[in-house]
């Protein structure tokens, strides 16, 4: 619980970066990661925080895979390092956004918790752009929301999307988004 706390604290600290007061629960961690290909070498995450998604997409992928986490918070990056010790995850103190930049390979999968309500319609747009361009066909683009406003927008923007409500309070949407 302490942990649970402290997390809590800096997530609420940050609240206009993170969108939230807290981190994702268990729920979340597990759905969020249910589309991902356990054969895959490249994953990337948008939105690592102090890394409770991270560590489930690390505990699914291959230990010879390779996993892209982006943060643009640099105290949540130095404390996922401190606390996550494995060499194939890649801590990138950077915007989603800029993705080109740090990853060349193509993807096979995407997990994003970050706050697309704060975000413009063009940083949108290019994001979600991006990661479809970035993403191999028959990969998964999972996101999570708290609310259904932004589904029409990730439906239009990728090839087929399953939105799942989750059951924890207040009551999350996880947006699995595939890429033909
Ligand atoms: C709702 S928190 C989720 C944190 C954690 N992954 C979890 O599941 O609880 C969203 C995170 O996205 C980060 N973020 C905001 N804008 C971002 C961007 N453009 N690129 C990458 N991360 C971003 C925030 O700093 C914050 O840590």
């Amino acid at each position: 619980m302490k942990g649970k706390l402290a997390s809590a604290l800096q997530y609420t600290k940050h609240i206009f970066t993170t969108g939230a007061i807290s981190e994702t629960s268990r729920e979340v961690e597990i759905e969020i990661c249910n589309r991902l290909d356990s054969k895959g070498k490249v994953y990337v995450e948008f939105g690592m925080g102090l890394g409770n998604i991270t560590q489930e997409i690390l505990n699914r992928m291959p230990k010879d895979a390779k996993l892209y986490s982006f943060e643009v918070n640099e105290d949540f990056c130095e404390k996922v390092k401190a606390l996550i010790k494995d060499d194939r995850l890649v801590v990138i103190n950077d915007g989603a956004e800029n993705i080109r930049k740090h990853v060349t390979e193509e993807v096979d999968n995407m997990i994003s918790s970050m706050p697309f309500t704060f975000f413009s319609k063009e940083k949108t747009d290019l994001i979600l752009g991006e990661s479809k361009a970035m993403l191999k066909s028959g990969g998964f683009f999972s996101q999570i929301l708290y609310s259904k406003i932004h589904y029409k927008k990730f439906s239009a923007a990728w090839d087929e999307c399953e939105m799942i409500k989750t059951s924890n309070f207040p009551a999350g949407f996880i947006y699995h988004c595939l890429k033909e």
